[in-house]
């Protein structure tokens, strides 16, 4: 499974990045706003300054709802770097719109994604993601978990090319229940990730170690 960084903040993508285990990142317009950046000319630099951090899919999301506005707003978009993947929503002009970016060769990941059957379109369409919001599933008290699990079985049986990037993640289990249920990409905030690390028998152990280990000197 290949991990993703979901924000647009600069410091905890190089965070991320420094672990050696990143393999790309999502924004989306919430995330973006909240790094404070406004206007077309500064959105795009920050991409490009994600883009040349991370050697790996960007996601950047269309802010347009109409096919015309999302293929304008996606060819500019793709232009910024090879890293680029346009994000579409799961809208009927954001159907037609990633199919009309899969004939003309530029990688889309359609987000906000709640059921099979969404995923279905998408995949149908050629969406080079998709992605289910499980964090936002579960908050209204539902399995997201089992919705991946689900997904990965329709795109396997139908032989889907289409790579299922769990979203909305909100715990350190939730990545893990992802990698078991076959997830692709998993795409994640930073204390998610970091939360894998934790074990309190790894720290009474290494202290035991370090302990041990003083004696020897
Ligand atoms: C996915 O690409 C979205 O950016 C993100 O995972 C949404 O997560 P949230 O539900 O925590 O906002």
């Amino acid at each position: 499974m290949k991990f993703f960084i979901d924000t647009a903040n600069l410091d905890q993508i190089r965070e991320a990045q420094d672990l050696g285990i990143l393999d790309g990142v999502t924004t989306n317009p919430s995330l973006m706003a909240k790094e404070g950046i406004k206007g077309r000319d500064a959105i795009f630099e920050h991409y490009k300054t994600i883009c040349e951090m991370v050697d790996g899919p960007v996601s950047a999301e269309v802010l347009g709802t109409t096919f015309d506005e999302i293929v304008s707003e996606g060819k500019e978009l793709a232009k910024i770097h090879e890293h680029i993947v346009v994000k579409v929503p799961m809208i009927k002009e954001g159907i037609k719109a990633i199919k009309w970016f899969t004939d003309n060769d530029i990688k889309t990941n359609c987000t906000l994604v709640f059921s099979a059957g969404q995923a279905i379109l998408a995949a149908k369409a050629g969406a080079t993601f998709v992605s289910p919001f499980l964090g936002r599933i579960d908050d209204s008290n539902w399995d997201g978990v089992q919705l991946i699990e689900e997904i990965v079985g329709i795109y396997n049986a139908q032989g889907y090319m289409t790579e299922v990037l769990a979203a909305s993640i909100r715990t350190p289990l939730h990545i893990v229940r992802c990698a078991a249920a076959g997830a692709d990409v998993c795409t994640c905030p930073l204390p998610s990730i970091l939360g894998l690390l934790k074990h309190p028998l790894t720290d009474l152990g290494l202290q035991q170690f370090l302990k041990d280990a003083a004696t020897m000197k």
